[in-house]
């Protein structure tokens, strides 16, 4: 277990396993500024299921839209989705969903207007992993407005198959930081948020295909929405993907079937930490 641990901490922190910019060889996990790329592939986390296989046989457009348009009792007779007035700006939002939630999102007071790419762009560059937080807390409407903007992510045909458990109780963030191989900022932030993945919910719609892949993206997008919005109210965040699965299904009293897949902690930021490197246009993507 030890072992794993340390393999997975490899795969995940930079600075505490691997070298710094300038070649030194780090130390191990103290908090400190995280400055080199994530290690070849070979090495990183392989704990996230496998993609499933393919359905057998040719995927017709009808199924694909069947799949992924919203559950036909949210459409309108053209197969559009139906949407519904929102009162006075004459603005449309998408009806309740047909499946597990069946309330619209909430309307939440916010500017006019599409937010410009120079904004977004600001709010993914100015974003770091925080893996050191001042005593103050979080408090509740914060969490709240996270959730918020949680609750709006895709995902899979919309339903939904996530679950965030807000963990404030002191023992329970220790249990999760023992279950990430002693990373101390999961016990240091005042909140950690944690998304769990929901395999029965996708699964019932889409097979192994949603049981084994969607579910789990669909916790993944969630906590990336959670993770920038953080962002956006100055808090600090650290994407925590390598911890014992059982051991934190344990501690935040999953059901059985239910899947952790990221651990959040947030809180405000006692470090500025340089932006860690990327690689380049041309060898993270390429044209066909
Ligand atoms: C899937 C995933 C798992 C991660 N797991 C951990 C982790 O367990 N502990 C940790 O401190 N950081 C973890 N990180 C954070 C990365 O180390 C960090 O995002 C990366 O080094 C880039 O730094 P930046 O987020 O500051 O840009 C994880 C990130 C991702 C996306």
């Amino acid at each position: 277990m030890r072992v794993l641990g340390v393999l997975c901490l490899a795969a995940v922190l930079p600075a505490a396993c691997g070298r710094g910019d300038d070649g030194r060889a780090a130390a191990a996990p103290s908090g400190s500024d995280a400055a080199t790329p994530p290690p070849p592939a070979a090495n990183r986390e392989t704990t996230v299921p496998a993609e499933a296989p393919g359905e057998k046989g040719s995927v017709t457009h009808d199924a694909f839209r069947a799949a992924f348009l919203p559950a036909a009792s949210e459409r309108d007779d053209a197969g559009r989705p139906a949407t519904v007035s929102s009162g006075s700006d004459g603005a449309t939002q998408a009806p309740p969903t047909g499946n597990r939630d069946t309330t619209a999102p909430a309307e939440v007071p916010r500017e006019e207007g599409p937010m410009t790419y120079d904004a977004f762009r600001r709010l993914v560059e100015d974003r770091r992993s925080i893996r050191r937080f001042t005593e103050d807390d979080v408090g509740e409407a914060e969490v709240a407005r996270i959730l918020e903007a949680v609750r709006l992510c895709p995902t899979a045909g919309n339903e939904q198959a996530y679950e965030v458990v807000v963990v404030r109780d002191p023992k329970r963030r220790a249990a999760l930081a023992a279950a990430a191989f002693g990373q101390p900022w999961v016990e240091q932030a005042p909140v950690v948020l944690a998304f769990v993945a929901l395999p029965a919910v996708s699964g019932a719609r889409y097979g192994e295909r949603g049981s084994r892949l969607y579910a789990v993206q669909d916790a993944t997008i969630a906590a990336t929405y959670a993770m920038l919005a953080a962002t956006t109210l100055g808090l600090g965040s650290v994407w925590v993907g390598a911890f014992d699965t059982r051991a934190v299904a344990r501690a935040l009293e999953c059901a059985a079937g239910e899947v952790p897949v990221a651990l959040l902690p947030i809180g405000r930021p006692a470090e500025s930490p340089a932006a860690r490197p990327r690689r380049s246009l041309e060898e993270m993507s390429r044209r066909l």
